[in-house]
């Protein structure tokens, strides 16, 4: 099944004369739970994609169809739930909240969504799997930069989202966290299907992963992703 249908976008950012075109003409098709890797030097438009794709961001041109829903078409408002109820985010820098513990911050994305009930004994399952059932009542300044990121994985994957997006979800950790916190990703994505983009500047991890998206200068390169 597929999940993802990017076609032809297209991002300027910037003023008339002063235009960045960071996105030219990406086009390419995720199906379920694929696990992708998103490489490409600095600058090249890896984040600038993810934002699109999350709708963080709307696209100068083309579309983005998640779930045979075409986001570009929708309201802030839509957008806005859609978001909530299909997207997950992981970023390098955790962005937990320091005043709720573990527990709160992973089910606050679904409380926040008055229209989902709240699947406790799912949350509670995904915090045993992440190892962090015994940390569910600390606060993230009591974790480790390793714990706080699980934390990070388990609050995206609350929502049971279309895709999850992780914008250098290890750049952070040390190698053996990192290792760790993929084979927490790999898990996901065999055990639950869970469909996956991931930028990374790790070519090992990238190797590891199903697939590779290479971007340069804002264009896809051809590659064994094919048509
Ligand atoms: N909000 C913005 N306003 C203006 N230009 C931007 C904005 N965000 C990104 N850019 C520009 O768009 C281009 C792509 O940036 P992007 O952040 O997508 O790169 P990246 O591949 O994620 O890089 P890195 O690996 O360093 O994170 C860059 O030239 C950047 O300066
Ligand atoms: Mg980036």
């Amino acid at each position: 099944m597929e999940v993802l249908q990017v076609t032809n976008i297209s991002k300027q950012y910037g003023e008339k004369g002063n235009t960045v075109e960071a996105l030219k003409n990406v086009s390419f098709r995720v199906e379920q739970g694929e696990f992708i890797a998103v490489v490409g030097t600095s600058g090249s438009g890896k984040s600038t994609m993810l934002n699109l794709i999350g709708g963080l961001d709307t696209p100068t041109q083309g579309a983005i169809i998640i779930r045979k829903r075409n986001i570009s078409g929708l309201k802030r408002k839509e957008l806005a739930v859609f978001r909530r109820r299909n997207i997950g985010f992981v970023f390098q820098n955790y962005s937990l909240m320091p005043v709720l513990n573990v527990y709160d911050n992973i089910a606050l994305p679904v409380t926040f969504d008055k229209g989902k009930y709240v699947d406790h004994p799912y949350l509670e399952e995904l915090l045993r799997e992440l190892g962090l059932w015994d940390k569910r009542k600390r606060f993230p300044s009591e974790l480790s930069g390793g714990q706080q990121q699980r934390v990070a994985l388990a609050r995206a994957l609350a929502n049971k989202p279309a895709i999850l997006l992780a914008d250098e979800p290890t750049g952070n950790l040390d190698s053996r966290t990192t290792v760790e916190v993929m084979g927490l990703l790999k898990n996901s994505c065999r055990k639950y299907s869970q469909t996956i983009l991931m930028v990374t500047h790790n070519e090992s991890l990238a190797a590891n992963c199903d697939r590779i998206l290479h971007i340069e200068d804002g264009m896809l390169l051809a590659g064994r992703e094919g048509a």
